[in-house]
């Protein structure tokens, strides 16, 4: 396996791959990481990993300067996995424009509104950031499929509808979620919990789930079953940001008609925002 930071370098090292398999990550890497790298082996011989913690995708008040940065043990995992390149540039060698202290040269996309709900409603400008790095990753790596985990759902629609708008020939792959035995989707940021906190997290899994019953059992009344949940979660001592129903085709909120669907949810615990999803059929 090849660890490489220039982009230069990159190119070179792949001119002659015709098939590339590529898995963008932000590092601290956990067993629904090394998923998307098995998934990603079964599609092509040469698999390339990104780790860049993308300055770009984190609000002012968010966690960039403390999110978690592990690359030793994660070129360890990956080396492990079976990957055949790490590429984990700088945020110099990623933006260019970068003059040390502020992006604001950075040219970016404009992902579709659907960005703006959601995540995005208390994110702005974060599937931007994620659209422009994805974007420039898939400029360099030059991959014919990229794989990311479907515990972003939101992310992963966008990624879609910027490939297809964009034309980009790569097959987007979405991997399941890969969870804790106690139902908690595995994500970086699980790190940020004490031991109580911990203990409790899988309670937004918890609350979704029962929102899957319910609407599996004729309960059409999206709107209750959201507002509901919310207050369970708030009862239970997290901040509940959004659960919403929605088209796991769209995106939109879900209509009485809609027969795939998602339920997402978003809620911090202590200072620690966690995200899940659940798709399903009725
Ligand atoms: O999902 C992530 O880890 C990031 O958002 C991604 C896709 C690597 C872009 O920085």
């Amino acid at each position: 396996m090849q660890v490489i930071k220039t982009i230069d370098e990159l190119r070179s090292v792949l001119k002659n791959q015709s098939n590339i398999a590529f898995v963008p990550t932000m590092g601290n890497l956990h067993a629904g990481h090394i998923q998307l790298v098995e998934v990603a082996k079964q599609q092509a011989e040469c698999v390339v990993v990104s780790i860049f913690v993308n300055p770009l995708q984190f609000g002012p008040t968010e966690d960039l300067a403390s999110y978690p940065r592990t690359l030793e043990a994660d070129c360890e995992k990956l080396k492990a996995a079976g990957a055949s390149i790490v590429f984990t540039p700088s945020v110099e060698e990623m933006y260019a424009e970068f003059d040390g202290n502020n992006l604001n040269q950075t040219m970016t996309i404009t992902p579709p509104p659907i960005a703006n709900e959601l995540c995005g409603a208390t994110r702005p400008g974060h599937f931007a950031g994620v659209a422009t790095v994805v974007m420039k990753l898939f400029n360099m790596v030059q991959p014919s499929i990229a794989v990311f985990g479907q515990k972003d759902f939101q992310q992963l629609f966008i990624i879609k509808q910027m490939v297809r708008q964009f034309n980009l020939p790569i097959n987007i792959i979405g991997v399941d979620t890969v969870r804790e035995p106690s139902g908690l989707a595995m994500s970086s940021r699980n790190g940020y919990l004490s031991n109580e906190q911990r203990a409790v997290a899988s309670q937004l899994n918890s609350a979704l789930k029962d929102i899957v019953q319910s609407v599996k059992s004729g309960n059409k009344d999206y709107s209750q079953l959201e507002k509901n949940a919310k207050s369970i979660l708030n009862s239970q001592g997290w901040l509940a940001d959004y659960v919403s129903i929605r088209s796991s085709l769209t995106l939109q909120p879900a209509s009485s008609t809609d027969n795939d669907l998602v339920v997402l949810g978003a809620a911090k615990l202590g200072n620690t925002r966690l995200i899940d999803n659940l798709t399903f059929n009725i």
